[in-house]
């Protein structure tokens, strides 16, 4: 008989969980408030707020209650917001000419928050869906949409933005060479230290129902955006197109949606030295919402599993209409 080796000896993993104080020993990834980035929409209206039904607990703000919104981010600890218009019905055309309106919706809250809350971080949104009576992110002509002749508009629309008060611009399109155009009209015009975060990997998905419904794009959307925004079967074309923004001058990048592409984050974050982003959009949020309400699921619970999954699977921050409510969290679990 040969002598046990400890080889021989069980191995035990489950030593390392046996208590809440080892489980934060060994504990691999932290999700702090530093990791937090708040999509904001925006209404034209009077009342401070409004519900949108397929989001609950997701608001419309005014312009004003948006400075109160990022003053109470402020206070959270989240480092930046994310703003998205909802342009009203008689200002949709076409071409989106309202997005170069530089006393537009996004243009007023810009000013107004970077005024009142200079140290929020403000990323505007460059893409002419809440602008066009199509709803597309770009000019549709003979029911296509014209690459280079959107990006001409996006780039005075990243312009516009930019001299309203924007720190980032994240252009969440998927026009093909539009991070390029916007980093060299930007640095013409003097603002080299306007960021990109350029949505990458935006994949053609059924989950921005809501988002859609909250910046009034559903109903007037036609078709769907599947010349643009990439097939959810593909992943190596994910590396493509990252690679393509970084080396048109892209400072972040970002995935999206979140928990059905942790691959692709997973992916772009081993391969590229990129800060990488992830989007948890309004499906996903709506989701866990709808499945809490009838008491199928723990919201808080599933809030904190699922940003959590994302810091795991190596995002650098999250997009979430969670952010308050984590950031609250936070504050009183750390
Ligand atoms: C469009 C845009 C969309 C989202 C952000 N920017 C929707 C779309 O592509 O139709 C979705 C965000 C979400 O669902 O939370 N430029």
């Amino acid at each position: 008989m040969r002598a046990p080796s400890p080889l021989d000896l069980p191995r035990r993993p489950r030593r390392n969980r046996k208590a809440e104080w080892t489980r934060r020993l060994v504990r691999e990834t932290r999700l702090s408030t530093d990791d937090l980035i708040w999509p904001v929409f925006l209404h034209a209206g009077e009342a401070p707020t409004e519900t949108i039904a397929s989001m609950p607990g997701v608001l419309r703000y005014s312009v004003k209650a948006a400075v109160e919104a990022a003053r109470e981010a402020k206070a959270l600890g989240i480092p930046a917001l994310a703003l998205f218009p909802n342009t009203p019905g008689h200002l949709r055309d076409e071409r989106g000419t309202e997005a170069l309106n530089p006393d537009n919706l996004i243009c007023r809250a810009l000013r107004a928050i970077k005024d009142a809350v200079p140290e929020i971080g403000l990323i505007g949104d460059i893409a002419l869906d809440p602008y066009t009576s199509h709803g597309h992110d770009g000019v549709l002509k003979d029911g296509r949409i014209l690459n280079d002749e959107s990006v001409a508009i996006l780039v005075e629309q990243s312009l516009v933005q930019a001299a309203a008060g924007a720190d980032i611009l994240g252009p969440s399109d998927m026009m093909d060479g539009r991070i390029g155009a916007i980093r060299a009209a930007l640095d013409a015009e003097g603002r080299e230290e306007c960021s990109i975060m350029a949505y990458s990997a935006k994949y053609a998905s059924c989950h921005y129902g809501p988002f859609r419904d909250a910046v009034g794009s559903s109903s007037t959307l036609s078709g769907d955006k599947k010349t643009y925004q990439m097939d959810f079967a593909n992943a190596a074309e994910a590396l493509i197109e990252a690679e393509l923004d970084i080396a048109e001058g892209a400072d972040m990048i970002m995935v999206k949606p979140g928990m059905p592409y942790l691959d692709i984050l997973y992916r772009l974050k081993s391969t590229l030295a990129v800060p990488t982003y992830i989007y948890q959009v309004s499906g996903e949020y709506a989701m866990i919402m709808a499945a809490a309400e009838r008491g199928m699921i723990d919201a808080e619970k599933a809030m904190v599993e699922t940003l959590s999954a994302f810091k795991r699977a190596g995002a650098d921050g999250i997009l979430t209409y969670f952010a308050p409510r984590m950031a609250r969290h936070l504050a009183d679990h750390g």
